[in-house]
């Protein structure tokens, strides 16, 4: 090779490269930049002197069953009764000044309290900022104080059974049958477990141990054992042989687990999920992340529900309050249309009420059942109820009103079929109709989903070697069964913030809602942003609740880092500094929070990133074939010239 040869080809490199940059950078561009609304928009006026109480009882207290004996209170880390004058509780504030104005979703219509809390009020009980150690926590055990709340509430659960050391994890036996469930009758008052997934390698820091506490606190012991708090532990190394003895199981417990929680870890391995689904072609957590959780319905039938949840979830506010208004809302919603409801981000300013919305959404449907109506798969017969009449005509919005949701997505939902890049549209396993089955996508893949739900999914991969990808799983399982799926809108803040009815046209599509009747999806929403993910990236990344947004991050390090004394940083627009400095936060629910430096686990979706390698890669590829055929054209012209000659002739 000559000197000039090696010249070119670098030449041809070099400029392939610059190709496929500038390629990847026009076909990534915002189409049209948007015009952002001032900074201030939403924001508490920071100069305010305004009164900070604590928030009255009507605000935060916890509400009662009203079919069930009332709760008994529970002892918390301190060894008190928790209630609400005990340290024990978040201190939340009512402040004296607008609260910011999440873009969708709402507090009022979810029944959350519009508090307020520094990272002292929040956290201080579970020992942040601790210069006074009050409580020896790594001596706490979350799981006995768990049991002695159910044991003080036993008579208000048809199964209380506690939390029990013993492993309940183990093989599929030889010709171990699993059974397709039946829908049962609900208890007066369910009991739900939270499952935390946590991994081998996970780093708990003292942000992930105040959380967990919290959380624990906050939903088991305040709510009178109607939750109990699990940690669902991936150990990736399979050499440690959890399922080999009991001693290797309690040791990886004693080796991956902090001492306070070791009592509610339930440890699992990829050879578990192989044994129990070996028709499935992989079982890593990008893929199925679903199927521990499958295990762990199939294997803990005390519980009627069970919420799924990843570390890197935080509530600003009161968690159990939260969690329990995710699942009133979703109780009160009828099951006619619900899985149309479920594709909108609902915005005020655009739907009005959300009763405004169904009656929107049920004009595009003209009173019709929606894809939740009677849908049926050719793969199996569905386990959830019949509509109770032929004609969704004659129910008006009644069937399934006070029935418990079987699954509650945390973010809305769409529909796969007609998803542009999400990066699993096609991925399915065992499906008669491939993809032209419709499945159903709610992203994160977080959520509560009932026993009967998980137990339909169990049994299909178990049974049938019938998969779809994570953020599909159950919410399609859901809308293939007929069984109550609901997106309760929470409040969701963005920043930048686009003005509203750009945000409104990029999450859920243009025009009103009654214009959506596009073939397949009336009724739908159908934003750019969800359906088109990659080149409106720009638009979700910029969310309170979105799984590759840094705005969560912003606001929980503000939070946590600029208390008194640090006066000088900036904080994001929906926290409120006082006069003092005192950094306070609204009540939300925020993901990803990854302050604490802890690695992702599940890959939810291709990020921007790697589309521009992809595009720099191909335009590379593109360059470098054409400019090889340029040096090879170059090289034979003289036959080539001669060809055409003689062609002429
Ligand atoms: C775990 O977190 C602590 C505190 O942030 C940090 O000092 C430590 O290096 C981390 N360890 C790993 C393995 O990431
Ligand atoms: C739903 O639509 C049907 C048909 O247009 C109509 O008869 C019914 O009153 C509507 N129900 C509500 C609650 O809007
Ligand atoms: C002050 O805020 C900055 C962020 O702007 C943070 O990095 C720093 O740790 C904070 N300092 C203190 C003393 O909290």
């Amino acid at each position: 090779m000559t000197n000039l040869t090696r010249t070119r080809i670098l030449i041809f490199v070099l400029v392939a490269l610059a190709l496929g940059l500038v390629g990847t950078h026009l076909l990534l561009r915002d189409e049209a930049p948007l015009e952002t609304l001032p900074a201030s928009h939403g924001q508490p006026d920071p100069n305010l002197r305004p009164s900070i109480k604590t928030a009255p009882g009507s605000e935060t207290e916890i509400k009662q069953w009203t079919a069930a004996p009332p709760r008994t209170p529970c002892v918390g880390p301190r060894g008190l009764d928790l209630g609400p004058e005990n340290d024990d509780n978040p201190r939340e504030k009512a402040i004296d000044i607008p609260y910011p104005r999440p873009f969708a979703g709402s507090h009022g219509l979810m029944g959350l309290s519009r508090t307020w809390m520094t990272a002292a009020d929040r956290y201080g009980p579970y020992g942040w900022g601790d210069d006074k150690k009050t409580v020896a926590w790594s001596s706490v055990d979350w799981a006995a104080l768990q049991n002695q709340c159910l044991e003080r509430n036993a008579p208000r659960f048809k199964q209380p059974t506690p939390i029990q050391p013993e492993r309940r994890f183990r093989m599929r036996e030889a010709g171990e049958e699993v059974r397709m469930p039946v829908v049962e009758p609900q208890p007066d008052v369910p009991r739900t477990a939270i499952v935390f997934r946590a991994w081998e390698g996970y780093n708990y820091t003292a942000e992930d141990l105040v959380n967990l506490r919290a959380t624990t606190a906050e939903t088991a012991l305040r709510f009178g054992g109607e939750y109990t708090v699990f940690l669902l532990v991936n150990v990736k190394d399979k050499d440690r042989n959890i399922f080999g003895s009991e001693q290797n199981y309690t040791r990886a417990v004693q080796e991956l687990v902090p001492p306070e929680f070791q009592g509610m870890a339930v440890l699992f391995d990829e050879t578990l999920l192989e044994s129990w689904y070996p028709a499935i072609e992989t079982h890593i957590t990008t893929y199925q992340v679903m199927q521990p959780l499958q295990l762990f319905g199939h294997f803990y039938p005390e519980f009627d529900h069970f919420w799924q949840l990843e570390l890197d979830l935080r509530f600003t506010g009161h968690a159990g309050r939260y969690l329990a208004a995710m699942s009133d809302f979703a109780r009160a919603q009828p099951r006619k249309q619900a899985m149309e409801r479920s594709t909108w981000f609902y915005i005020p300013e655009f739907h009005h009420g959300y009763a405004d919305l169904l009656v929107a959404i049920n004009a595009s449907l003209e009173g019709g059942g929606g894809l939740g109506w009677g849908t049926k798969i050719d793969d199996f017969e569905p386990v959830g109820p019949r509509p109770p009449v032929d004609d969704p005509l004659e129910d008006n919005f009644a069937w399934g009103v006070g029935e418990e949701a079987d699954f509650i997505a945390v973010g809305p939902c769409a529909h796969v079929q007609y998803m542009v890049d999400w990066a699993w549209r096609n991925w399915y396993q065992g499906l008669r109709a491939g993809t032209k089955t419709p499945r159903w996508m709610c992203q994160p893949a977080m959520g509560r989903a009932s026993r009967t739900l998980l137990q339909a999914a169990h049994h299909a991969q178990a049974v049938q070697g019938l998969a779809v990808h994570s953020e599909a799983t159950l919410s399609s399982f859901a809308l293939w069964h007929g069984l109550k799926l609901v997106a309760p809108p929470h409040p969701v803040f963005q920043d930048p913030q686009w003005p509203l009815a750009k945000m409104n046209e990029l999450y859920n599509g243009p025009g009103h809602v009654e214009s959506h009747l596009e073939p397949g999806m009336a009724g739908m929403a159908h934003g750019a942003a969800i359906y088109d993910i990659t080149p409106w990236a720009y638009v979700t990344t910029a969310s309170s609740f979105w799984y590759s947004s840094p705005f969560p991050d912003k606001i929980y390090d503000a939070w946590l880092s600029r208390g008194p004394g640090n006066t000088s940083a900036e904080v994001p627009y929906v926290l409120w500094r006082s006069e003092d400095g005192s950094v306070y936060a609204p009540n939300m629910m925020l993901h990803p929070v990854k302050t604490n430096r802890n690695i992702v686990d599940l890959p939810a979706g291709p990020g921007p990133l790697l589309y521009v390698a992809i595009g720099g890669a191909v335009g590379l590829g593109l360059g470098l074939v054409g400019g090889g055929f340029w040096w090879w054209k170059r090289r034979s012209r003289g036959s080539y010239a001669l060809l055409r000659k003689v062609d002429s002739e």
